[in-house]
């Protein structure tokens, strides 16, 4: 597979249609200087979670699966002021990690990180009788299937919810696959299979980290 040109292009796109992101790029620096693993959306694709909020006018934005903050900050800056944005970390050192992110970017007003499995989150979230306009699954990957039904039950119609990392270099279509994170997209694409009342594409997706793909749901509806 030759990333080194998926770099290159993605640099070039960053540069004619991002910039410079002091806000971001302080946020990977500190993930790395922090020993997170390297798993953050790509600039672009931060731009891309970022257009569809505003394109979809969410005010309420749930994360799974937070890491060091970069996706949370750069959603979170898509909202209006009075938006919200909740997201999860089950890892305690790397919620710090992202919570000094989050204060030192400004957003901690509309950032809320809970730390946990996701799925406790998810439940007292349902319980609760949260929804939300926006999703993005982005925690571990076993679990995709599940996060996406959890999401489901926080969505009402025009809710739209982005699955990442759904083609794991190419690992999606091995029925045979062992590894319990193909096997844990596979079940969420099972599902995805029995929805009736969803519009759902997905795209695969070539850059700086490499091939994989995001999947994108929207609950049908009036709105
Ligand atoms: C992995 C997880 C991610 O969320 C991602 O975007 C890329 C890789 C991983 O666990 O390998
Ligand atoms: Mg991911």
């Amino acid at each position: 597979m030759p990333t080194e040109i998926y770099a290159e292009i993605d640099a070039y796109f960053e540069q004619n249609l991002l910039g410079t992101d002091a806000v971001l790029e302080r946020i990977s620096r500190d993930s790395e200087e922090n020993g997170l693993v390297p798993h953050a959306v790509t600039p672009l694709q931060a731009a891309f979670l970022a257009l569809m909020i505003r394109m979809n006018g969410a005010k309420t934005v749930l994360e799974i699966g937070c890491l060091g903050g970069y996706s949370a900050v750069a959603m979170a800056r898509a909202l209006p002021p009075s938006g919200t944005l909740l997201t999860t970390e089950i890892d305690p050192r790397t919620a710090a990690v992202a919570q000094s992110n989050i204060e030192q970017s400004g957003f901690s007003d509309r950032i809320e990180l809970r730390v946990g499995p996701a799925m406790s989150v998810l439940d007292d979230e349902i319980a609760s009788g949260a929804i939300y306009d926006f999703v993005f699954i982005d925690a571990d990957k076993v679990n995709h299937k599940r996060y996406l039904e959890a999401s489901l039950k926080l969505a009402r119609p025009g809710t739209v919810i982005v699955a990442d990392n759904i083609v794991r270099g190419g690992a999606v279509i091995d029925a045979q696959s062992q590894e319990n994170s193909v096997i844990g997209v596979r079940e969420m694409f099972d599902f995805a299979k029995t929805l009736q009342n969803v519009d759902m594409t997905a795209l695969q997706t070539v850059g700086e980290k490499g091939y994989d793909g995001m999947a994108i749901f929207r609950v049908r509806g009036d709105a």
